[in-house]
């Protein structure tokens, strides 16, 4: 239980190191909370500085959500106390204390969470969003895809992951409420 509190907040803490602004920084990019969907992620950071800074984001966010996971599944705790840590990578991203918790979206954290405490699930959810990004070239859409598709998935391979997948699935939706929105009216913007 300590153990669990304590990777629980050093998740939190990791979570909200949001990844995008010092990779933006590095790269002499504008700062993506100002620039393109406003969101301080790496579909963001591609819109103005194309793959390679998008893709050092998109580990760096995926890393911190999976080292806590990884370290509290090496610690055998229970994968309802993995989930919670997991949660805590994610929770961070969204609400960072170090950025009066404006943040991101989750994605790549969820990701990264979601590989060290459920690789299967997770890998089959990454394939989803990419061909959901391949057909539509809305990532906006692929990760909403992807992420409702995580309850359904986990309920068929390992239901002990299902309240993670399930929670996931919530905070994430209500985090894309904006784009929903602009993809009901047509206007989200296309790759
Ligand atoms: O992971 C965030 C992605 O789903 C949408 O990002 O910048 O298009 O709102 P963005």
């Amino acid at each position: 239980p300590l153990l669990t509190v304590m990777l629980c907040a050093l998740a939190y803490l990791l979570g909200s190191i949001l990844f995008a602004l010092p990779v933006c920084q590095l790269w002499q990019l504008p700062d993506p909370r100002a620039q393109g969907s406003g969101n301080p992620g790496a579909t963001n950071v591609y819109r103005t500085g194309g793959w390679l800074p998008a893709l050092v984001t998109l580990v760096l966010d995926a890393a911190k959500g999976w080292l806590p996971v990884w370290l509290a599944h090496h610690a055998q705790l229970s994968i309802l106390s993995q989930a919670m840590v997991a949660l805590c990578a994610v929770t961070g991203h969204m609400v960072p204390l170090f950025y009066r918790f404006q943040g991101g979206k989750g994605v790549a954290t969820a990701l990264g969470g979601g590989l060290a405490l459920a690789p299967v699930t997770t890998l089959l959810l990454a394939a989803i969003w990419s061909l959901v990004m391949w057909r539509w070239r809305i990532s906006a859409l692929a990760s909403i895809v992807a992420i409702v598709s995580g309850p359904v998935l986990s309920a068929l391979l390992d239901p002990e992951t299902l309240p993670l997948f399930g929670l996931l699935a919530i905070l994430i939706v209500v985090r894309h409420r904006n784009n929903l929105i602009r993809l009901a009216q047509g206007r989200e913007a296309r790759f």
